[in-house]
């Protein structure tokens, strides 16, 4: 099967990507029409039938959010867009507001329009300097076109403050108050209490784009690709060791071993051109063995039978000649440098993980790496310090996988 485009446009569109000639051409004033004619629960109704889960890593149900958003008490509402995207090998927000920067923006005001609020931020990361460009370009547009102006809702754009960690929910909200960037404790939630303490829904780019494909269709549509599990498409950032490394658009439910060696998808392992792993789920990924690559597709279900997740969608391929101690090790550095160092879980317990794989705790202190890993899952006070030892572990249990 060839790669489905819904989310990235067709690769024989020529215009501009922030153009009125593209904003037609996707869409896009089909959606914007048909949402401005729903009442917002309608809408709300639709996001939720469509089953979209959220596609900045938990998959939280979209449409669940908003509700929480449109019910909870507040003189105004936010909405976020989190193009933040720092962690290591993901990279599809990026590639997703270079080629569509107008469909994410649509999807911010058509879940603006259903959560009733009045400003919208889009939070992108500091280095994405051509996507911010673009993004910059297409608001451009929307404004041109009366889409956005003084009598709707406004949208800003901010530049991330330069750290993974600015990419979690809460501590995004204080750098946009002009905070730290610090996650806060959980609860409350965004959805009652998020910027200046009111409800803001806070959504990943490529909830927000798929919001505005389900809008310029409609939910039966939508549905037609998609798992029993998750209705729709999935961008993928594939990386390391393939012929066509890069983000491809496939429909939930596609098989794994497919993503890698299909002609128009991953084209094949590089390398030594014999699969050593794959770590699927970004940095707090999980590394599959090519067996059970084998026998997984890309949905939540098939993936949990290996305590593995889709995450934010980047799948890093390993030939066999590559040390996963290695690997280990850099992602070990990784989390203990991007740690905010808030809490002491967190802060001294990625710092002693990365001290242990560095001495050869791998193989000689096993027992401890599983007890500091539950202390930091149980104890952090956010996701960064809760999923950091989700790679570890994982190897820790396919001893197969470890060499030497
Ligand atoms: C350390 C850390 C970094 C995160 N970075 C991002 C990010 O860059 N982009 C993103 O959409 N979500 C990121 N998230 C998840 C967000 O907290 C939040 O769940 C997400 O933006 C919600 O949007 P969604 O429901 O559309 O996925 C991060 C979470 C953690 C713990
Ligand atoms: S878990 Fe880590 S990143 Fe999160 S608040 Fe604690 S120290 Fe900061």
């Amino acid at each position: 099967m060839p790669e489905v485009r819904r989310l990235l446009p067709e690769s024989t569109c020529r215009s501009d990507p922030a153009s009125p000639a593209r904003f037609t051409e996707r869409g896009w004033d089909r959606a914007m029409e048909r949402a401005l004619s729903m009442d917002p629960d309608e809408i709300i109704a639709d996001v939720k039938a469509s089953g979209i889960k959220g596609r900045g890593g938990a998959a939280f149900p979209t449409g669940v959010k908003w509700e929480s958003v449109k019910k909870a008490l507040g003189d105004m509402r936010y909405v976020v867009m989190n193009a933040d995207e720092s962690e290591l090998g993901t990279f599809k927000d990026r590639a997703l507001l270079q080629q569509d920067p107008l469909g994410a923006l649509v999807g911010v005001l058509i879940a603006a329009h259903a959560v009733d609020a009045q400003k919208a931020y889009c939070y992108i990361r500091g280095e994405y300097r051509q996507a911010e460009g673009r993004l910059k370009d297409a608001l451009g547009t929307l404004r041109q076109l009366g889409w956005v102006g003084p009598n709707g809702v406004d949208i800003e754009i901010r530049r991330g403050a330069g750290a993974y960690i600015a990419g979690e929910e809460t501590a995004l909200l204080n750098s946009i108050e002009g905070k730290r960037a610090e996650p806060r404790v959980k609860p409350p939630f965004p959805t009652n209490q998020g910027l200046w303490g009111r409800p803001t829904l806070i959504q990943n780019v490529e909830t927000l784009a798929n919001v505005a494909v389900l809008l310029a269709h409609d939910v039966n549509w939508f549905k037609e690709y998609g798992s029993s599990d998750t209705s729709g498409t999935k961008l993928i950032g594939l990386s390391g060791h393939v012929r066509r490394p890069g983000v491809y658009e496939v429909p939930f439910g596609y098989p794994l071993a497919n993503l890698l060696n299909d002609s128009d998808l991953g084209g094949g392992v590089a390398g030594s051109q014999r699969l050593g792993a794959i770590l699927i789920g970004g940095a707090a990924g999980t590394f599959l063995s090519s067996d059970e690559i084998n026998d997984s597709v890309l949905d939540y279900a098939s993936l949990a039978r290996y305590g593995a997740n889709i995450g934010s969608g980047a799948l890093m391929v390993f030939d066999d000649t590559v040390d996963l101690r290695w690997v280990l090790r850099k992602l070990a550095r990784f989390f203990s440098d991007e740690s905010c160092g808030q809490c002491v879980p967190c802060r001294i317990g990625t710092r002693r993980v990365l001290e242990l794989i560095e001495h050869g705790g791998l193989t000689t202190r096993q027992d401890d790496l599983r007890e500091l890993s539950q202390a930091m899952r149980d104890a952090s006070i956010c996701g960064l310090g809760q999923t950091a030892p989700v790679a570890l572990l994982s190897l820790l249990d396919r001893p197969d996988l470890i060499q030497g």
